[in-house]
C-alpha cells in the first residue's frame, strides 16, 4: 500500500467513526454535479459550489444554516449578519486575526510539543490543537480564560449544535458553558470557529504527512507551504456548508426555488475524496481555498489556519513523528481524532 493510500484508510476512519450516514449519502449522490433530493439540493461540483457561495442570494438565517444556529444563540456573529453591520465585524476581526503577536500565543505550545517529542515523549494531536484554537480565540477576543478550558466549551457547544442537522445524531441541549465564559453569542461564534476547525483538521494533517511520508516537504520552508494548502484541501475540516436559497435561480442546470436547502459539499469541491496532496502538483489555488468558503462569507480565520498548520509542521518536522494510536471523535461536529498520539521516529 503507498503512503498516500495509507493515509486516506486512516483519514477514512474519522468519517466512518462519526459521520457514517452523511458519508454514504455522500458516496452514493457524489456522482452527479448537482442533484436534488426533494426540498434538498446537494452540490458537489466545485464551480456549482462557488456559483452558490458567490452569484445565488442567499438566507443567511434559513432553518438548518449556520447564521440560523448562531442567530438562535443570541446573533451578531458574522454567520448571520448581512450589509454594512457583517462588513463592520468583518473588519474588526480581520484587525485582530492580523495582530503580530498572535503568533506568539500558538507557537508556545506547539514549541513544547516539539521539545516532548524531542525528548523522546509521546504527545497527544488533539489535545495539542485545542490548545493552539483555545489560547488564539482567548487572545483574538480579549479574554483572560484557561485556553484548554475554552477549547472544551467550544467543542462541547459545536458538538450539540451540530448534532441537531447532522443525519443520525440525536438532539440534545447546547450548553451554555461557552457564552457564561465569553459573555456574547458573537464572541462564542468566533470560538467555536476557531477551536472546532483546529482541532477538526491539524491532527488529521500531521497524520497525513506521517502516514504519507512528507516529512521532507514539511521541513522546506517552500514546499511545506504548498504541503499547507494541500493538507488542508484534503482534510477539508468543514466537508458540508449547509445553505438556503433566498431567491429563485439555476445551479448547474438544476432550478433553484426560494426557501430550498442546499448542502454544499465542499470536501468534493475540492476533490479531497479522490485527489492526493501533492507538493509537486497541487490543485489550483481557488479550488484549495474552497475549503474556507467564498465570497462575502468566506473564512476570515484562512490565514491563520494555513500560519498554524505551518508552524506546527516546521516544528514537529525534525523529529519525523510516527502515528502510535488514533481514536475517532464520534459525537464531533466536524469529522475529527477524539486523540492522535505521536512519537519521534528520530
Ligand atoms: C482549518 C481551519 C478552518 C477552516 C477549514 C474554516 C472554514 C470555514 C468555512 C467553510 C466558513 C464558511 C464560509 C461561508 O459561510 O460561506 C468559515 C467561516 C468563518 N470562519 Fe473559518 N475555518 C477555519 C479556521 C478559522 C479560524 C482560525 C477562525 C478564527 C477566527 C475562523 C473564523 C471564521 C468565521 C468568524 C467565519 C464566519 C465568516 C462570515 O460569515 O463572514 N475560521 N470558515
Amino acid at each position: 500500500m503507498t503512503g498516500h493510500a495509507r493515509a486516506r484508510r486512516r483519514d477514512r476512519r474519522v468519517y466512518l467513526a462519526g459521520h457514517p450516514v452523511l458519508l454514504a449519502l455522500l458516496a452514493a449522490t457524489r456522482r452527479r454535479p448537482v442533484l436534488r433530493l426533494g426540498p434538498v439540493v446537494l452540490v458537489h461540483d466545485e464551480q456549482a459550489c462557488r456559483q452558490v457561495l458567490t452569484g445565488l442570494p442567499l438566507d443567511r438565517l434559513g432553518a438548518g444554516t449556520t447564521g440560523a444556529a448562531v442567530a438562535a444563540a443570541g446573533g451578531g456573529g458574522l454567520f448571520d449578519q448581512t450589509g454594512e453591520q457583517h462588513r463592520t465585524a468583518r473588519r474588526d476581526l480581520g484587525v485582530r486575526l492580523a495582530s503580530r503577536e498572535l503568533r506568539a500565543v500558538w507557537q508556545a505550545p506547539i514549541d513544547r510539543t516539539a521539545a516532548t517529542l524531542a525528548g523522546g515523549g509521546r504527545v497527544d494531536l488533539v489535545a495539542l490543537a485545542a490548545e493552539v484554537g483555545g489560547s488564539t480565540a482567548a487572545a483574538v477576543l480579549d479574554l483572560d480564560v484557561d485556553p484548554l478550558v475554552l477549547a472544551a466549551a467550544a467543542r462541547a457547544t459545536a458538538d450539540a449544535t451540530a448534532a441537531a442537522h447532522l443525519p443520525g445524531r440525536r438532539a440534545r441541549p447546547v450548553p451554555t458553558t461557552l457564552t457564561d465564559l465569553v459573555g456574547t453569542a458573537a464572541a462564542a461564534t468566533t470560538a467555536v470557529a476557531t477551536v472546532s476547525t483546529a482541532v477538526a483538521a491539524f491532527p488529521r494533517a500531521v497524520a497525513w504527512t506521517a502516514d504519507a511520508g512528507l516529512w521532507d516537504a514539511a521541513a522546506d520552508p517552500v514546499r511545506r507551504t504548498v504541503l499547507v494548502a494541500e493538507l488542508l484541501r484534503v482534510t477539508a475540516a468543514s466537508p458540508l456548508l449547509p445553505r438556503v436559497a433566498a431567491a429563485e435561480g439555476e445551479v448547474a442546470g438544476c432550478p433553484v426555488r426560494r426557501g430550498d436547502r442546499m448542502l454544499l459539499v465542499t470536501r468534493h469541491a475540492a476533490a479531497a475524496h479522490v485527489r492526493n496532496p501533492s507538493v509537486a502538483d497541487p490543485a489550483a489555488p481557488a479550488q484549495q481555498q474552497l475549503v474556507f468558503g467564498a465570497g462575502g462569507h468566506a473564512c476570515p480565520g484562512a490565514g491563520v489556519a494555513r500560519a498554524q498548520l505551518g508552524d506546527l509542521l516546521a516544528a514537529l518536522a525534525p523529529s519525523r513523528p510516527r502515528v502510535v494510536s488514533a481514536r475517532a471523535d464520534r459525537r464531533s461536529a466536524l469529522p475529527s481524532w477524539a486523540s492522535l498520539v505521536v512519537e519521534a521516529t528520530r
